[in-house]
């Protein structure tokens, strides 16, 4: 399928006949001031259940609930992060690609609050919060390319990720340590998440990796408006400020930290990802539990958010998150610059390789849509 079959259908195709220019990616290129950023504000939120089901209301929300002398650090730790992976855990399966449905879901009920300015989304971008981290991530990136799948209907740009081959082989290929580390990080969730404001947690429970509470805000960086969506770990009950997203907190683990080479490489690649992560959405607060060897949480440190880039500003071989936020700024303005078809079926494919600029190239009548049918009649009606 391609081009030019059904005659009628080629005025409105306009696709570029050469290719779309290449955007660079190394830090040295994007350096300079960090550009304006908008505190993101809530608009709405919804629930994944434990079968995967969305619900369109705050079920799956957890709350914070810290061990008594944390901050004193008399808290009596030792969680074994290990406990039940063998019998009480149930894992999504991550062979269904879901792309953007649950976010396009609650667009779709709530697309009353997007209505504005005669378009029927009025927002230049939509795309889950973990494709905008991976973004601000590039120009620091040496392991892991992406591909991101973009589509423009009704002047709004729609991004969604698509596997890379190299990430489906790692992913086919786990061994059985990278799957208890995986599951290891729910579990610490376990530990420290209630279900009421006032409750306990309840660290023997089954951890269900289907289940999830997605906030979604409108945020703008530069002039870039979009919506944007993102798994919130649980809400401070005690937050000084009890209005989200300032009230959510984002959960971590990570090794314990042995020698001075580990807590440079722990600053260099950890908290740069920890703090696009919860910089875009807005989230003041990083609960981190360090684990040793054999998976047993030994300390818990609170990090803020936005003292995060003071930590690794002494070390020049670091990250600078202005060029995190320049860099995206720049691709947003170069999805923005060759993306011109509107049209639900031709999708824009950006490439991007460590070491490489990125690449695009289109897919007139694509088979892997990321704007799906229904969801174009949904906002047509
Ligand atoms: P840790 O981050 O503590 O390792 P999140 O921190 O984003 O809320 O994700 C919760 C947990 O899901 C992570 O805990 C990790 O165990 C797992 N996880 C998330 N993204 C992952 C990825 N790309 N690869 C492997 N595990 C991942
Ligand atoms: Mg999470
Ligand atoms: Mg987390």
């Amino acid at each position: 399928r391609g081009l030019g079959q059904d005659p009628s259908d080629s005025p409105r195709l306009k696709i570029p006949h050469v290719s779309p220019p290449s955007l660079k990616t190394h830090p040295s290129c994007h350096q300079g001031s960090f550009p304006f950023y908008r505190l993101p504000s809530e608009l709405g939120f919804f629930s994944l259940d434990e079968k995967r089901c969305y619900h369109g209301d705050g079920r799956r929300l957890r709350y914070l609930s810290l061990p008594v002398g944390m901050d004193s650090g008399g808290a009596s730790l030792g969680w074994d992060l290990m406990d039940g992976f063998e019998d009480r855990y149930v894992r999504r399966n991550e062979d269904e690609k879901e792309g953007l449905l649950h976010l396009l879901t609650w667009v779709k009920e709530n697309r009353g609050l997007l209505r504005a300015n005669g378009r029927l989304v009025d927002r230049d971008f939509v795309s889950w919060r973990g494709h905008l981290t991976k973004i601000l991530c590039t120009p620091y990136e040496t392991q892991e390319g992406w591909i991101l799948a973009v589509t423009l209907f009704k002047g709004t740009l729609y991004i969604s990720e698509r596997e890379t081959a190299a990430s489906y082989k790692r992913r086919k290929e786990r061994t059985r340590e990278q799957e208890k580390l995986m599951y290891s990080g729910y579990k610490f969730e376990s530990h420290l998440c209630a279900d009421s404001p006032d409750g306990s947690p309840c660290p023997s429970e089954v951890v269900n990796t289907n289940e999830a509470f997605c906030s979604v805000l409108l945020g703008r960086l530069a002039s870039h408006s979009f919506l944007v969506s993102g798994e919130v770990d649980c809400k401070d009950p005690s937050s000084s400020n009890p209005s989200p997203p300032s009230c959510y907190v984002e959960l971590k683990t990570s090794a314990q930290m042995r020698s001075p080479h580990q807590e440079r490489s722990f600053h260099r690649y950890k908290l740069l990802k920890w703090w696009c992560q919860s910089f875009l959405l807005g989230i003041p607060l990083i609960v981190a539990g360090f684990r040793n060897p054999q998976g047993r949480i030994v300390s818990l440190e609170k990090f803020r958010t936005s003292a995060i880039p003071q930590l690794v500003r002494g070390d020049r071989q670091s990250w600078d998150p202005a060029v995190c936020m320049n860099f995206c700024n720049a691709f947003l303005s170069h999805i923005k610059k060759v993306v011109t078809t509107d049209d639900p079926r031709v999708v824009f494919v950006f490439s991007w390789e460590p070491g490489q600029d990125v690449t695009c190239t289109v897919e007139a009548d694509s088979d892997h849509l990321v704007v799906p049918e229904w969801y174009v009649q949904a906002l047509s009606q």
